[in-house]
């Protein structure tokens, strides 16, 4: 079980309280002035991971108190409690244990008494043994064909997490393989995917975990029907559809043979199930070897989180320091911005793995919570993000705490292109820190040959405060091992959050309403027939679109 510690009534959270009213006064320049040590005192490293938290608007003071916090908090209990498999889902009833997916300590894994390890390993096996036969072409298309395309068919944490890690990995891409996602229910994405495969030697992965989300069965049936156009012959569906998911019954019902599928087990958060048989498209596309590559990524992170005293603990600090913002500078949203083009889903599937977790009002015990909780996560690549919505972290009212993330090495060095790409990521964090004072301005446009007055009349606009908090995380190279690092970093930030939130993490009632209506809705779609139950406005949308699409 989880403690359900009130984190604002704690003492360390009225030390903050307090300690905040004097570092909110005082400039990261100064910080950095006063302390020449401060980059080594407030940076980590994992491995090939170096994660640099110099430049937030935090003294030693601050984090001593943020760490006090997380002890008051229990976090060391929170901790062990899910690693051990306790029901830490409590809403859902079931543990949180997308851990043991990459658990390669060779010690057992248990919850409700029982070893989960001995069917992830089986499951692990039937996946490399299926991809060996699927590249090896022992595994051909109904025509005898080698299959040559993979079109994954799943949303949200069945979809974000294998397209995020596809294209942050394509550079160990397969010879002659490509991967599709499909996600949306808009016809329009089966449609435009459809047209760049042949049925002959296309697989399609079903991946759900509940078998039963309405987008995926509706894209599901589609492919079918379309396959089934060429292959004519009901028999040849079981060489080109695989489902990948908890619910046997369901994957059955919907005509896939339980060979064929591949399954991993409740305890597995959707969102947290690129790690489970989810990631077979990964796998397919990267080789099993690249894949495991990935899972023991992700379980040097795990171990890193179990085994580092908390200020050592990558994760604890990447929460400790989030949370310091949100929850007393009153920041409602942290950017992720990847300085590599193909990180370029990264911060999109964060946003699922942050907001679905996090975006929570509700405490342990059932009561609403009076600070604030998970931000919204947004971000795209540097340098694009730069030339379009950076201007308002450097110079807009609202503070926005960033992640800049890059690799030391290019998977594609040519020219310059790495440095100049660096330079941008080592400015930005610069910039965003000093800024460039009132004085600075006046002297460079004097230089420039301003005049007095036009030099009085430009410097507001000029002038920047700086003082804007980053994260800086540099990486050797991209590699399936250090992205499965990274990636278990965020997820461990996320729950040590949550814990300390005092909120559940682990479930998603919030996107559930929106479901049922739209179930209630699909049917009074179905006819002319004017709708009058729902109120004015909802009535008179559905209304006006039943003419206009006459
Ligand atoms: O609606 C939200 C959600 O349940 C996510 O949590 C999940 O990742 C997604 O839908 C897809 O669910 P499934 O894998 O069961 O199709």
């Amino acid at each position: 079980m989880l403690p359900t510690i009130k984190p604002h009534r704690t003492k360390a959270w009225g030390k903050l309280e307090e300690h905040y009213k004097k570092i909110s006064k005082s400039h990261l320049r100064e910080l950095f002035a006063d302390d020449p040590e401060r980059f080594h005192k407030f940076s980590l490293q994992l491995e090939d991971i170096l994660f640099d938290y110099s430049k937030n608007r935090i003294t030693e003071k601050t984090v001593q108190h943020l760490l006090d916090l997380a002890e008051e908090c229990e976090l060391d209990k929170a901790i062990s409690s899910m690693f051990s498999g306790d029901t830490i889902n409590a809403t859902e009833g079931r543990a949180v244990l997308h851990t043991a997916l990459r658990n390669f300590s060779g010690q057992p894994v248990y919850t409700g008494g029982k070893d989960v390890m001995p069917d992830v390993q089986a499951v692990w096996q039937q996946m490399r043994s299926f991809c060996e036969r699927v590249h090896s072409g022992a595994w051909t298309g109904y025509t005898g064909k080698k299959i040559r395309s993979i079109v994954n068919i799943g949303i949200g944490g069945s979809d974000l997490g294998p397209y995020m890690v596809t294209e942050a990995l394509k550079p160990y891409w397969l010879e002659g393989m490509q991967v599709y996602f499909v996600s949306n229910v808009d016809a329009t994405h089966i449609a435009e995917t459809l047209k760049k495969v042949n049925a002959e030697e296309t697989l399609f992965l079903i991946a759900s975990k509940t078998f039963t989300t309405q987008e995926t069965m509706t894209n599901a049936l589609t492919a079918r029907a379309w396959f089934l156009q060429s292959a004519v012959e009901e028999a040849h569906v079981a060489k080109h559809f695989v489902a990948l998911s908890t619910n046997e019954k369901e994957v059955t019902k919907f005509g896939i043979d339980k060979a064929n599928m591949f399954g991993f087990w409740d305890w597995v958060g959707g969102r947290y199930s690129l790690w489970s048989s989810i990631g077979l498209s990964i796998a397919l596309t990267i080789g099993y070897d690249n894949f495991e590559q990935l899972l023991k990524g992700g379980h040097a992170t795990d171990h890193h989180f179990r085994t580092t005293p908390f200020d050592k603990n990558i994760p604890v600090i990447m929460a400790l320091v989030g949370l310091w913002y949100t929850d007393f500078f009153g920041s409602q949203t942290e950017a992720i911005l990847p300085y590599d083009q193909y990180l370029h889903r990264f911060a999109a599937y964060f946003q699922q793995g942050n907001m679905e977790s996090n975006g929570k009002s509700v405490d342990r015990k059932g009561k609403p919570v009076s600070y604030a909780t998970g931000p919204v996560i947004w971000g795209e690549p540097g340098t694009n993000g730069q030339h379009a919505f950076y201007q308002l972290i450097h110079q807009g009212t609202v503070l926005i705490p960033c992640d800049f993330i890059a690799p030391a090495i290019s998977h594609n060095p040519i020219g310059d292109h790495h440095a100049k790409l660096l330079s941008n990521f080592f400015a930005q964090t610069e910039a965003l820190m000093n800024g460039k004072t009132g004085k600075e301005v006046a002297a460079e446009l004097e230089k420039a040959g301003k005049s007095e007055e036009e030099i009085e009349a430009l410097t507001p606009f000029k002038e920047f405060a700086g003082n804007r908090p980053t994260n800086s995380i540099l990486i050797k190279k991209i590699t399936p091992y250090t992205l499965g690092q990274l990636i278990a970093l965020y997820e461990h930030k996320i729950f040590v959050q949550g814990v300390i939130w005092n909120i559940f993490s682990f479930d998603q009632w919030g996107v559930e309403l929106g479901k049922q209506l739209a179930n209630n809705i699909l049917p009074e779609l179905e006819n002319d027939k004017p709708v009058k139950g729902h109120d004015a406005s909802t009535n008179g949308l559905i209304n006006a679109w039943k003419k206009m699409k006459q």
